[in-house]
């Protein structure tokens, strides 16, 4: 279970958060929306540990986490933008998790390449990122993202970029994905059909308060 307890945040003048506090159990995903600039992508960064909050605390399974570090925290980011590196091809990308933890190359590759079974492009291993298409590139992220078998994702905006079609095929595809994986996943978007299609919970963050949507 992710908690946040009291989490207040400003930046210059604006209140970003509040005094806001959310649980996301484990295997439950839980919608975040909200106005543009009104600080969901901040509450991503003080969760995954890379932005300080001012009060507040964040805890993963009954331990207070406020002060680890990113990497001692074990979850996993997922971003619209800059999602893959353009050098490395397909396998490698999403191998890179497992390599900046220090398993050995062989073994990452062999893993990798058993994700990208898993999600449908065990041909495009060696291919460079930039030749797949927006959705497959959506699902080398997601398989980067599991790969290390997370305690918790973050999910920011991940099918922004893409058609309608495309996004409403990808939206059940990682529902299920993520359910299966038994992660507490946080889903950043604008779109409130979206996120009513793949979480059981919405809230929305409004001057640093959150609403409870449904
Ligand atoms: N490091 C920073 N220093 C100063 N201000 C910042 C910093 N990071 C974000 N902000 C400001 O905080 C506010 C919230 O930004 P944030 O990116 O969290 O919003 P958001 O809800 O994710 O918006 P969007 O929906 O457009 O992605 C914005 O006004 C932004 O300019
Ligand atoms: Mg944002």
């Amino acid at each position: 279970m992710l908690e946040l307890r009291n989490i207040s945040k400003q930046f210059a003048s604006r209140q970003l958060a509040s005094d806001l506090s959310l649980c996301v159990a484990a295997g439950e995903i839980v919608a975040l929306l909200g106005p543009s600039g009104s600080g969901k992508s901040t509450l991503l960064r003080i969760i995954a540990g890379l932005e300080p909050a001012e009060q507040g605390s964040v805890w993963f399974d009954g331990k207070d986490i406020t002060q680890w570090p990113p990497e001692r925290r074990g979850f996993a980011l997922m971003f619209q933008d800059f999602a893959l590196f353009p050098h490395l091809n397909v396998r490698d990308n999403v191998a890179f998790g497992l390599i900046e933890q220090r398993v050995a190359k062989r073994a990452a590759r062999e893993r990798s390449q058993e994700m990208l079974t898993l999600f449908g492009l065990a041909n495009h291993g060696r291919d460079k990122v930039w030749t797949l298409s927006g959705g497959e590139q959506q699902r080398v992220a997601l398989a980067r993202a599991l790969i290390t078998a997370p305690r918790a994702l973050l999910l920011d905006e991940p099918f922004s970029a893409l058609d309608a079609e495309l996004r409403s095929s990808l939206q059940q595809e990682f529902r299920q994905r993520i359910t299966a994986a038994g992660m507490a996943t946080l889903l950043v978007t604008h779109d409130e059909a979206e996120a009513r299609a793949m979480a059981g919970r919405g809230v929305r963050l409004v001057e640093g308060r959150l609403q409870v949507l449904w």
